[in-house]
This record gives C-alpha cells, structure tokens and sequence, in this order.
C-alpha cells in the first residue's frame, strides 16, 4: 500500500498541471482508493473565477468518473508559482463537501508543505458536515 509520504510526492507532481494564470497558485492533490489506485489532480481556473476548480475535486470527479466510490486518503499541496508553500494548505469549504459525499469520518487529508505533512481527519475538517442518506453509489 502506498505511504502518505508518496501520496504527498504524487501532490507535488500534480501541481504541474494547473492551469491557474490568474491566481499564479499551482495545486496539486493525489487521492487514494479503498483499492489502493490513486488519482491526482490540480487546480482549473476561469476568467469567470468563481467557476475555478479546485485540485481536490478534480482528482474525485476524476476518480468517481471511473467509477470509484472509496477513497481513504487524499495529499493536498500549493504553491505560487508551482514552488511548495511553508505554510499548510487546507482544502475549501467546497471541497469539504465532495469529500463528505463519498468519504466516511476517519476518512485522512495530508496537508503537505515543504518540510512536514499534517494529517486530519474529515471530521476534524468538517465535524457536523451534511450528508444525506447513502444512495446508490
Ligand atoms: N485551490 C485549490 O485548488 N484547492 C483548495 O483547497 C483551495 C484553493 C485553488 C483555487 C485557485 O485556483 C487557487 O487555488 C487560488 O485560490
């Protein structure tokens, strides 16, 4: 099974494929399956900002797209310009909430910087978060 330390490596790589030309922040994330295949994603922004898409979603829609449904972890980073941030990069509110969709409590995000990696849980992240009932997945 794959470590946090290569999720976190994954992150990293991903940050490359941002297309982020109006923030200049490059994101990157790499989520991991029940199945133990991952999948990354960055950062996808727009002239109309509001409809940017965070690297977190992409790399779940990407994954729900093929068909995946249980993830366990997911390594986040960013940086201006692509170059790791200090400081940690929590994921949005927005992102919280694809996560509560498809992922249990204990479900772990690894906040990467360039010198440590901060794991939380998804109800340290969102405690109380909606969920409806599960449907079918
Ligand atoms: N961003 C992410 O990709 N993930 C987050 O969790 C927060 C923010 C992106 C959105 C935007 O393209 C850039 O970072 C600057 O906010």
């Amino acid at each position: 099974m794959i470590t946090k330390e290569e999720l976190s490596e994954l992150a990293i790589e991903a940050m490359a494929n941002a297309y982020s030309p109006y923030s200049g922040y490059k994101v990157g994330a790499a989520l991991l399956c029940a199945d133990g295949t991952f999948y990354t994603g960055a950062n996808i922004e727009n002239a109309s900002y509001g409809v940017s898409n965070c690297a977190e979603r992409t790399a779940f829609f990407t994954a729900v797209f093929d068909g995946k449904r249980d993830f366990t972890d997911i390594a986040v980073c960013g940086g201006k310009g692509g170059v790791l941030d200090d400081e940690i990069f929590s994921p949005c509110g927005v992102c919280r909430q694809v996560m509560r969709e498809f992922c249990d409590d204990d479900f772990r995000i690894h906040m990467v910087t360039k010198n440590e990696i901060t794991t939380v849980t998804l109800s340290e992240l969102l405690p109380y978060g909606f969920k409806p009932e599960r449907l079918e997945r």
